[in-house]
């Protein structure tokens, strides 16, 4: 991401510039400051438009006019919101994004945005979104295309303005909390989208290295031999089936500070070839993915970091890919977890609960408060819930709650699944102390059921983010693809603790 964002004071329609970019209502009554002055300087031109229909307003409607010289500014782009009364911050974003895509496209590579004047939000609110919905909208994976390059379009710079001191303030205030976000975010896509040859265990531990050099904070990162000395036999028993070595990382931040500390536990499975049990081939590059819970912890940890949030973070991701290698775990094998409980192996495909079951157990050394996984555990939250939404399970009501008003807030959706004692029933095993695998019915709470045994009393919240960790169809501010879910759900509730 190349962009560029900078604040200054100053008025729309006095403001020279390649584009000046307004949003408006389906009603022309409900403009406020920066469009009207703009208009009544292009002696109302715009509201001219509005009345002959050839600009209605709509929600994501874009219309690129040329000022002539009316305006210093050499061109303007007006984008719909649609009714004032639905407007809110997931609209915004949505038509941030829109107008950005648009820019871009057109191969305008500056812009100027008045923040002020069309809604009621402060303008830190409005920038932060802004921003965010812009730079996740304009988001391109094209690290590894090499032809054509020169058709690739970017804008180079925004100008975001405010009409004094105070709001330029809060407009400052809000673009950094926004790009800090994004940006992690869209590292996050960064890391969904490669491939697994490329996003391998030890690119993400290197990656956890950048992140812990940059903002001094603590790295250990566990090879597959010590993580199974230590007892953990379901982490290792994965990853002997590669040859690709398994790293078991963990990170943390503000690891001496007496603040609430929270453990972080990302499912980072950088191919899931479902092992023994191996998966049909078709469509099994997408298990690329696998580690989609890994990278919205590292994303998160960045943004807690950057931002100086007055909590200690702990996270925890094992890594390995999951491949039907000769010293591969085979179905019926019986594993020792670090938890000293064993598992009678079903099926080597559910290799996500084996990981996360003995790092949900070593979580339990820094007594935290609480306890989130993100995991692409299971296409059964898939088949449930449909592919924006992720399944999110837990032990405690408040720490659910937690996580659902941040996701109101976010429109990162979640959704409550049970876990009654009667799923565990479908874990009971003859030779071990459960199964890996249940029935295909009710798969995704099984599967949330398996991990609950591994947290003892700790409030603890599972995000099963098969569905929305990948999209085939773009949505306003995600392009399909890697979708980095569950930074922007994270980040938002480790803003709001307390
Ligand atoms: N990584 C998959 C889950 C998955 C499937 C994520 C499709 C995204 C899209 C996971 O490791 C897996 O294979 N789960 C099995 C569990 C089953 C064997 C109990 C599944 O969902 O079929
Ligand atoms: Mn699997
Ligand atoms: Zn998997």
């Amino acid at each position: 991401m190349t962009m560029n964002f900078q604040v200054q004071e100053g008025r729309a329609e006095k403001y020279p510039c390649e584009l000046l970019l307004l949003f408006s209502f389906d009603s022309s009554e409900d403009w406020g400051g920066a469009i009207r002055a703009v208009d009544s300087e292009w002696k109302g031109f715009l509201t001219s438009l509005m009345k002959r229909g050839d600009f209605k307003g709509e929600l994501h409607q874009c219309q690129l006019l040329y000022t002539q010289g009316a305006l210093p500014a050499r061109r303007v782009l007006l984008t719909g919101l649609g009714k004032r009364s639905e407007f809110d911050l997931e609209k915004w974003r949505g038509a941030s994004a829109k107008a950005g895509k648009y820019i871009r496209d057109s191969g305008v590579k500056q812009f100027v945005f008045p923040v002020k004047g069309f809604s009621d939000f402060p303008e830190d609110q409005l920038t932060e979104a802004f921003v965010t919905g812009l730079l996740l909208g304009i988001y391109q994976f094209n690290e590894h295309k090499t032809l054509e390059r020169d058709k690739i379009k970017e804008i180079d710079e925004g100008t975001l303005l405010g009409e004094s001191a105070d709001e330029t303030t809060l407009i400052r205030n809000g673009l950094r909390t926004g790009r800090v976000i994004s940006e992690a975010v869209c590292m996050a896509r960064d890391l969904v989208n490669g491939p697994s040859n490329k996003v391998t265990p030890s690119l993400l531990a290197e990656k956890a290295g950048k992140i812990s050099k940059e903002h001094g904070m603590e790295l250990q990162v566990l090879e597959v031999g010590q993580a199974e000395d230590m007892g953990m036999g379901a982490f290792a028993a994965v990853a002997k089936g590669s040859h690709e070595p398994g790293k078991f990382i963990v990170l943390e931040y503000n690891r001496d500070k007496e603040f609430d500390t929270i453990v972080l536990v990302g499912k980072g499975i950088t191919f899931d070839s479902g092992g023994i049990s191996l998966k049909p081939s078709e469509g099994m590059e997408r298990m690329k993915d696998d580690m989609s819970g890994a990278a919205a912890i590292l994303g998160a940890m960045e943004v807690a970091a950057k931002l100086q949030f007055p909590l200690r973070l702990v996270g925890i991701i094992p890594a390995t890919e999951n491949l039907p290698g000769g010293k591969a775990y085979k179905p019926g094998d019986v594993l020792k977890t670090l938890s000293g409980q064993t598992v009678e192996v079903i099926s080597t495909d559910a290799e996500g609960r084996l990981v996360l079951c003995d790092a949900l157990a070593y979580s339990l050394r820094y007594q935290p408060k609480a306890i989130l996984d993100l995991a692409t555990l299971t296409g059964a939250c898939v088949v449930a819930l449909g592919d924006y939404v992720s399944g999110i399970m837990g032990n405690d009501d408040a720490l659910l709650q937690r996580v659902e008003d941040a996701s109101a807030k976010t429109a990162e959706k979640v959704w409550r699944l049970p876990l009654w004692d009667e799923y565990f029933d479908y874990l009971k095993s003859d030779t071990a102390d459960f199964r890996n695998v249940g029935t295909r019915a009710g798969g995704a709470i099984i599967g949330g059921i398996f991990l609950s045994k591994f947290v003892e009393k700790i409030p603890w919240v599972h995000i099963d983010i098969a569905g929305p960790s990948n999209i085939e169809k773009e949505k306003p501010y995600t392009p399909k693809g890697g979708t980095g879910v569950g930074v922007r759900l994270l980040v938002q509730m480790l803003r709001d603790w307390k």
